[in-house]
């Protein structure tokens, strides 16, 4: 199979006259580089300083150190004052019914309203702020205030349960938290504020809840915490100078051990980082109408619907549903209505679309597209070929881009006007990226084609700086195994022309619907009731999610509860520990869990059980108990 070449188009940002010119600036001498990039930006003082940085314990990383700068007046006041007209953001919501345009000076105005209201509530700079909202234009609001003020905010995705939301409240200890009275999504309701009501029972430092009524829903309020968001325009709220390094957000995100890490993102770098991958990947010019469908709760949101775009000047959608409600054309009558031109969504959503027949590709032309990108978790190549050829119709380009919450931005990808596209593969590292692949040893393999550990060898501006208060456990979870890189967790196999396929997560984490979870954290979540006495939780390949969950458990030594009532018991401990989109796949009543005789669960036994591949689990004899194998199997073929 072969896919029309990149044509060779002068006017995509990058092409073939500065391509090579740019790559060979950015890695023989990167501080220039980045200093260059840094232009785009617009600072209070410019940097004279690049990059200031080592892997060596003690880990440190600083960009463009000296520069000052205030990221909401890069995404929002400079373009006021540009483009006033211009549309900024444009709203979509859930039942289909308004589309909302909202312009630069609008947004400006909206920012600084809600800026107005957080300093009202005693929010300074360097507090900490939770967001707990829907995807509505205020949310986007609130962190660009937030970043106004100097206020550090971390936005928490509305389906993570109260007991996710007062853990992460309590590690950064915030203060205040906005949310909505409810949110809506996919015609049903997410009782935000509620959840809210029900976190704060554990977290008393909280003082203030900002509530946003985004619908007619009443909720009760609590007298001299609870305050209903009234926007106050007139007002004016200026932008705070920042330094360069002061943090601009924390985002939790799921690890191998323990409870979620606090990543921490600081302002110059972030900022220049996403807005330029955004600008270059995406090939984003001054007409485009760009929309990513990720939810403000993860980094997506951040990086390429709130920060990159908007620091860019561009148009951006924000999606308030989901896609497939209330039909399966959702997302490509939207495309049509707003004469979307670039598109940029998870595998996830492709393969459940693509699941949902061709026939709801009759109502759309699509003809508006012309980049599709795709992020979260390896892309299959059946799901490719379909975003490809139906969606795209053979007249876009895929940009495949590998990232995550640590970094901030894309870090590989191909670039439209420049490289060979191959479903599946990631392809090249960006600009002043330099990946490599390291054997279990730590050594770099240097052989075409090969596979290994996926590393950085060298920092990039949009880099994390550290976990929010542990700076330890950053060094120990991403310097360590391989001292003196970034390990990225993941594994990779780069092909015969250098091109990077990105094969999954080597460590104990899950990629369900291109969203992290850490088994250890399902496994605490499932034994929170005393039914259970222990679980081993592995992924499994799923058709539509990328990967399932699937939880082994042993109950104790005389339950009263019959099967059926242990598998809901573990289901409702895991939605109320975590949240509804940690919610298990399939879950096996077991009698014991293969462990050596230290008493380590040999996940890698559940995981060929999980895929049905008895055939490679190979030795057990030295399991503490050989004989559970055949046990879990025989429980496992059971209920299939
Ligand atoms: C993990 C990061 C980055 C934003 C969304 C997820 C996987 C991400 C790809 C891709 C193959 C990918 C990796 C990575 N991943 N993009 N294009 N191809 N895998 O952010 O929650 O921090 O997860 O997602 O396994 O480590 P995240």
């Amino acid at each position: 199979m072969s896919y029309p070449k990149p044509i060779d188009d002068q006017s995509y940002f990058i092409n073939s006259s500065n391509y090579q010119n740019l790559l060979t600036q950015a890695s023989k001498n990167p501080d220039a580089f980045w200093l260059s990039m840094a232009k785009r930006l617009n600072w209070i003082q410019f940097p004279t300083r690049g990059g200031n940085w080592t892997f060596d314990k003690p880990v440190s990383i600083k960009w463009f150190e000296d520069g000052v700068l205030n990221v909401c007046a890069n995404c929002v006041d400079r373009h006021a004052l540009e483009t006033p007209d211009k549309t900024a953001i444009i709203w979509v919501n859930d039942a289909g019914t308004t589309t909302t345009p909202i312009s630069y000076t609008q947004l400006l105005k909206e920012v600084n309203a809600m800026a107005g209201a957080l300093k009202n509530l005693g929010v300074q700079k360097g507090d900490r702020v939770i967001i707990y909202m829907p995807m509505i234009p205020e949310i986007a609001y609130a962190m660009l205030a937030c970043a106004r003020i100097g206020a550090i905010h971390s936005v928490v995705f509305g389906g993570f349960s109260p007991e996710s939301l007062s853990g992460r409240i309590q590690d950064c200890n915030a203060k205040v938290v906005i949310t909505a009275n409810e949110g809506v999504r996919g015609g049903k309701s997410i009782p935000l504020k509620a959840n809210v009501d029900q976190a704060l029972l554990q977290t008393p430092q909280v003082e203030k809840v900002l509530v946003i009524n985004s619908t007619s829903l009443n909720v009760p309020m609590v007298a001299g915490r609870d305050r209903f968001y009234t926007p106050d325009h007139t007002k004016i709220v200026a932008p705070e100078p920042m330094n360069a390094e002061d943090p601009l957000f924390i985002l939790y995100t799921s690890g191998s051990t323990g409870k979620p890490k606090g990543v921490l993102h600081t302002s110059g770098g972030y900022l220049t980082y996403a807005s330029l991958t955004h600008q270059w990947i995406f090939d984003v010019q001054q007409d485009d109408i760009y929309w990513c469908t990720a939810d403000a709760g993860w980094i997506t949101g951040h990086s390429y619907v709130v920060y990159g775009p908007l620091a860019n000047g561009a148009t951006t959608v924000m999606f308030e549903g989901i896609p497939n409600y209330p039909n399966p054309d959702r997302l490509w009558k939207i495309i049509d209505e707003l004469k979307v031109s670039i598109f940029y969504t998870a595998p996830t959503a492709i393969r459940s679309l693509m699941q949902a027949g061709d026939e709801w590709l009759e109502t759309s032309s699509r003809k508006s597209l012309r980049i599709l990108g795709s992020v979260g978790e390896p892309i299959n190549q059946e799901a490719w070929e379909w975003y490809f050829h139906q969606i795209g119709q053979e007249n876009c380009r895929i940009v495949d881009t590998w990232w995550q919450t640590e970094t901030g931005g894309i870090l590989i990808t191909p670039l439209a006007g420049i490289h060979n596209l191959k479903p599946g593969s990631a392809t090249q590292p960006f600009f002043g990226i330099h990946p490599a692949l390291l054997d279990e040893h730590g050594y770099e393999i240097d052989t075409y084609p090969c596979e290994g550990n996926l590393v950085i060898k060298t920092s990039w501006p949009g880099q994390m700086r550290t976990v929010y208060g542990d700076h330890r456990r950053f060094e120990e979870t991403y310097f360590s195994q391989f001292p003196e890189y970034y390990f990225s967790g993941d594994g990779a196999r780069r092909d015969a022309d250098g091109d990077y396929w990105i094969t999954g997560r080597v460590d104990d984490v899950l990629n369900v619907s291109g969203h992290r979870l850490g088994t250890a954290e399902i496994e605490t979540a499932a034994t929170i009731d005393h039914a259970i006495v222990e679980t081993a939780v592995v992924g499994f390949p799923h058709s539509i999610k990328g990967e399932g969950i699937m939880v082994f458990a042993i109950a104790g030594a005389h339950s009263p509860h019959s099967d059926e009532e242990l598998k809901a018991i573990i289901k409702r401990t895991i939605r109320t520990q975590i949240g509804p989109i940690a919610s298990p796949d399939a879950i096996y009543i077991v009698k014991g869990l293969p462990k050596t005789r230290s008493g380590k669960i040999m996940r890698r036994i559940l995981r060929c059980i999980a895929k049905g591949e008895f055939e490679k689990i190979g030795d057990v004899s030295t399991l503490a108990d050989p004989s559970i194998v055949e046990h879990i199997i025989e429980v496992f073929s059971a209920k299939k």
